[in-house]
């Protein structure tokens, strides 16, 4: 979910809209706005932020300050009722809230003792009338109320607040959720990230947990919950309005898939040098004790994150001798981990907002584990509570699901795992040098691999009806084949699992008959005649086999139904390219089924609630 919020000299609503339209790729169910002007009028609508502005055609929406927020539902089903913002009982105040407040039940219960009454079924509701509450009780200002609640409250939250009684001031605070706020000349934006605010300026200031924001249009104090002033750090946005838009794609998915020549050439950039023989990542460097004499290295993560967290797996075990563990950050928050002094905790993400992720190295770090972040938001949270870390640099991502954030991230572990080895001794220098070679022609294959992207789409017409797909893949490219089953997953709803190929005679190879595709990410590496053989179990049971392989490979071509063919890399390198087509695949059959592939259903970008 997102919000967007705005006070200053312009017109509020159509700055909030557009944010709004800005945030839609993080997934929601419903939106709407609160605008002020002579008085409180708020707006909400179930469903897309299109259909919120069609039914605000004609009306009155002249403000100067107005909060707007996405909803994705947590607490309550999607609809009008329940979308944000919510209103006070008194009608004065108007709040937007994204994450959970956990002990929202109990609150709920003392506020329904007094009477309170409540027009929705959300958590959110029940914190603005639980403010409103402490503001009538203490007659103190909302500043207070707001500062008062909060220390009463648990869970995650960004909330903002607009009062009628209190026109040129909005209130925000955080706690676990992003806020970024935008300094514009007597004028501020607020904004869950920075995608609403870089076409006004490039001045922001992220919020930091426990924080409270008075924002006047020109003025911004910055509180703690204890009332000290906190001074305002503000940093320069470094990203373009370019970056967020289609430039000419159908669909951001598609656009962020071609431009993983660009984002993997920027990932390299300024750190690897084949010619030199270096790798320089100061985050690495800075730390290079740690790492190399890690005991453990346990990788944390969800989703697509994870699945570059598995190759990476493969990688560190192989060049650095370390063992790797990979964890679900969701499970290993709350399994009370062995956590040794010695570990090193690597927390992958894209957004670095995930609440799962973020929580996990919290609890991580207070029992000691050095905590490395590869992330791809540049100040996000995860990025700012690690001790050191890595950015992947693939630039703003839009599609909901996930594809150049994947491939800068194994491209970083990858980095790190080749550097780690290097100064560990734990590889030869000639091997070092071939790899790093292969990693720097990395950019120059993908093109190759994007090529056949319409003979792809030929596929995705063939087999788009399927009821169900099987992804099969043994050492690198094992995640691949959980990534290509969960792209399709994500974009198509075809039911689709990943699973190794050797594994799969132990339960997957019941599903197989004529009607089933099989797709095998079998490309020439050591496993190659191991694979070979699990295709032949499969042909020989009627299943339909699609091979992404290495080009000229002879063997697969004759024995495959379909072939996508990528450019020859190192095995270690492979997943790289093999995961190209299976993006693309995914892409095409979303959109044959007609289906809106950028903002799927249900699924949320940056998932800020457990
Ligand atoms: C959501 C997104 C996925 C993503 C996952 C982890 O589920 O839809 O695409 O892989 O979160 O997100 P992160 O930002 O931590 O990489």
């Amino acid at each position: 979910c997102g919000i967007v919020a705005y006070i200053g000299p312009k017109e509020a609503y159509p700055v909030i809209l557009k944010g709004l339209k800005r945030l839609e790729y993080r997934g929601y169910d419903s939106s709407g706005v609160a605008l002020l002007n002579s008085g409180l009028k708020v707006y909400k609508k179930k469903g897309k932020v299109a259909e919120l502005e069609e039914s605000l055609v004609g009306k009155d929406l002249h403000a100067n300050a107005g909060i707007g927020h996405t909803r994705w539902a947590t607490h309550g089903e999607p609809s009008d009722r329940n979308a944000h913002p919510h209103i006070s009982a008194n009608g004065k105040l108007a709040m937007i809230h994204n994450g959970i407040i956990e002990n929202y039940t109990q609150l709920k219960g003392e506020l329904q003792k007094k009477g309170y009454t409540f027009s929705s079924d959300t958590d959110t509701e029940v914190l603005l009338k639980f403010i409103e509450d402490i503001q009538l009780n203490n007659d103190c200002g909302l500043e207070e109320a707001v500062r008062i609640a909060l220390k009463r409250v648990t869970g995650a939250y960004v909330i903002v607040l607009i009062d009628q009684d209190n026109p040129d001031t909005l209130i925000a605070a955080r706690k676990g959720s992003p806020l970024v706020i935008g300094i514009g000349k007597g004028e501020h934006f607020l904004a869950s990230d920075a995608s609403p605010i870089i076409e006004y300026t490039k001045e922001v200031v992220y919020i930091n947990d426990y924080e409270l924001a008075i924002i006047r249009p020109d003025e911004l104090i910055l509180k703690n919950l204890g009332n000290e002033k906190v001074t305002p750090f503000i940093t320069k946005l470094d990203m373009e309005l370019a970056a967020i838009e289609k430039s000419g794609y159908d669909h951001f998915m598609l656009k962020e898939i071609f431009e993983q020549p660009h984002t993997i050439f920027d990932c390299l950039r300024g750190r690897l040098d084949a010619a030199a023989g270096t790798i320089t990542m100061a985050g690495v460097q800075n730390n290079i004790e740690q790492l190399k004499n890690a005991s453990r290295i346990i990788i944390v993560a969800c989703g697509t994150s994870w699945h570059a967290g598995l190759v990476a797996e493969y990688v560190i075990e192989e060049l650095c001798r370390i063992p790797v563990e990979v964890e679900y950050a969701s499970e290993f928050r709350y399994r009370n981990p062995v956590i040794h002094k010695g570990d090193v905790i690597i927390a992958v993400s894209q957004s670095g907002e995930t609440a799962d992720t973020l929580v996990a190295i919290e609890k991580a770090k207070e029992q000691g584990a050095t905590i490395f972040g590869v992330v791809n938001v540049v100040g996000s949270s995860i990025a700012r509570i690690s001790h050191a870390g890595a950015y992947t640099h693939a630039g703003p991502e839009i599609g909901v699901a996930s594809t150049k954030a994947f491939t800068a991230q194994v491209v970083v572990l990858t980095m790190i795992a080749l550097k780690i080895a290097h100064e560990k001794g734990s590889i030869d220098n000639k091997r070092f040098m071939h790899l790093l070679n292969e990693l720097q022609e990395i950019p120059e294959k993908v093109p190759a691999a994007l090529k056949d992207s319409e003979a792809i789409r030929k596929l995705a017409e063939k087999y788009k009806d399927a009821k169900d797909f099987l992804y099969l893949g043994r050492g690198y490219n094992f995640p691949i084949a959980l990534e290509g089953a969960l792209k399709l997953k994500e974009i198509s709803y075809i039911h689709a699992e990943g699973y190794p190929a050797a594994e799969m005679k132990h339960g997957p190879i019941a599903l197989v008959d004529e009607t089933l595709p099989v797709v095998f990410v079998a490309t020439k590496d050591s496993y190659h005649e191991k694979i070979v053989s699990n295709i032949q179990e499969i042909k020989a049971r009627k299943g339909k086999v699609i091979a992404v392989i290495t080009e000229g490979d002879e063997i697969i071509s004759k024995m495959a139904d379909d072939v996508i063919v990528v450019p020859a890399a190192d095995e270690l390198m492979a997943p790289l390219l093999s995961v190209i087509p299976l993006q693309l695949l995914a892409y095409y059959i979303g959109v044959a089924k007609g289906l809106d592939v950028d903002k799927p259903r249900n699924l949320a970008k940056s998932v800020t609630v457990e």
